[in-house]
């Protein structure tokens, strides 16, 4: 299918569900961009592959994908007994979290559709289902909501014509609309302003030279399209003002992760003297995560490194390969955190616990 338009509640979206809301539809990003396929996704482990194949993909866009996805498999559970139809619920739940680890948009949205279906267990299967579909359509409307006020917030921190670095790719497609990273550059080239974009082509699933560099074109924004190990280089140049990336869980006191590379990026910026922001949904800060540490990092096949993208193998049978899907950067390396509720400095614990409205932050 060469469509754009299907996902989404009636909007072109990445996420959506089809018309008898019984199916979830997405972008295939592995198809990008070559191809734009459409896929519908029924079973269980349709969608647990879609998430850890990283056909969708981008933290906020799991949980509206995860989000979705409970609410058609809740279609399937045929019981009207309540506290069976809650198990079987969990056992689903229980499964798609186990697809990948880091970004904690994936459980958070997990935890919101359990939530809701124990919220209405007393009033029968047809009430459950019914609030289920609302709360996945609130949680994609609510993320519309949050990247246009993060491009809003973030837009402030950059000027006409400056370079911004990024890593990876939050943009539209990694989310609901506009996107976190790539949102504030959207939202200027909208009101007609330019800047010039470095994407890193994000080794090694190349998510920044097959999906930013390709969101970025579509929209008409200035891109040039760098491997991750030129960074510095473009940097030395004087031609990166800011770096803007994602992120994909928060602790409580301002360590990130995000796609592997990113410290590193933060590390040269911070050596250069360039401004670094991290733009997340507040979905996307763990507050039962204290520090960097505490935080699971994905470790993935290593083949992705040896032969992914290559017409033959490019490491010797043998070679040994450590391929992590993200790395935490300091809260210390980072300038500020843009979320949808404003721009986050340091201290970050002190700030983040305002935007929560929580005295304490438990250790
Ligand atoms: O492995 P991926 O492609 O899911 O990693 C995605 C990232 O690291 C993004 O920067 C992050 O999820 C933020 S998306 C708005």
């Amino acid at each position: 299918m060469d469509k754009t338009k299907a996902a989404g509640h009636g909007k072109a979206e990445n996420v959506g569900l089809s018309s008898d809301g019984k199916r979830v539809i997405i972008i295939d990003q592995t198809r990008l961009p070559s191809k734009k396929v459409l896929l519908e996704l029924g079973t269980p482990g349709e969608m647990y592959d879609a998430i850890l194949g990283l056909k969708v993909r981008g933290a906020p866009a799991i949980g509206i994908f995860a989000a979705c996805s409970m609410y058609c498999l809740a279609q399937q559970i045929g019981t009207e007994k309540m506290e069976s139809f809650i198990e079987e619920l969990e056992t689903y739940g229980d499964y798609l979290n186990s697809s990948r680890p880091t970004a904690v948009n994936l459980s958070w949205a997990i935890s919101r559709m359990l939530r809701t279906a124990r919220l209405h267990e007393q009033k029968g299967r047809g009430k459950v289902l019914a609030a289920l579909g609302r709360e996945c359509r609130i949680i994609q409307e609510e993320d519309v909501a949050m990247c246009r006020a993060i491009s809003e917030y973030g837009l402030t921190l950059i000027q006409e014509g400056d370079g911004i670095l990024t890593h990876c790719n939050a943009g539209p497609l990694a989310t609901s609309r506009y996107g976190t990273a790539l949102g504030p550059l959207m939202l200027g080239a909208e009101r007609g302003m330019k800047f010039k974009v470095y994407a890193d082509e994000t080794r090694p699933l190349l998510q920044g030279a097959r999906l930013t560099s390709y969101e970025l074109l579509q929209a008409g924004i200035d891109v040039t399209l760098i491997c991750d190990n030129m960074a510095a280089a473009v940097m030395k140049n004087g031609w990166v003002q800011a770096c803007f990336v994602g992120c994909d869980r928060v602790a409580a006191n301002g360590d990130t992760a995000n796609k592997i590379g990113t410290s590193g990026v933060a590390v040269l910026a911070n050596y250069y003297g360039i401004p670094f922001y991290v733009l997340g949904p507040s979905s996307t800060i763990d507050l039962d995560c204290h520090a960097g540490d505490e935080i699971e990092i994905e470790l993935r096949e290593e083949d992705e490194i040896k032969k992914k993208y290559y017409k033959q193998p490019m490491a010797p049978d043998g070679v040994k390969c450590y391929n992590p899907a993200f790395d935490v950067t300091d809260h210390s390396l980072i300038t500020g955190i843009v979320t949808e509720k404003g721009i986050l400095k340091a201290p970050y614990e002190e700030q983040i616990r305002k935007i929560f409205n929580q005295k304490e932050i438990r250790r």
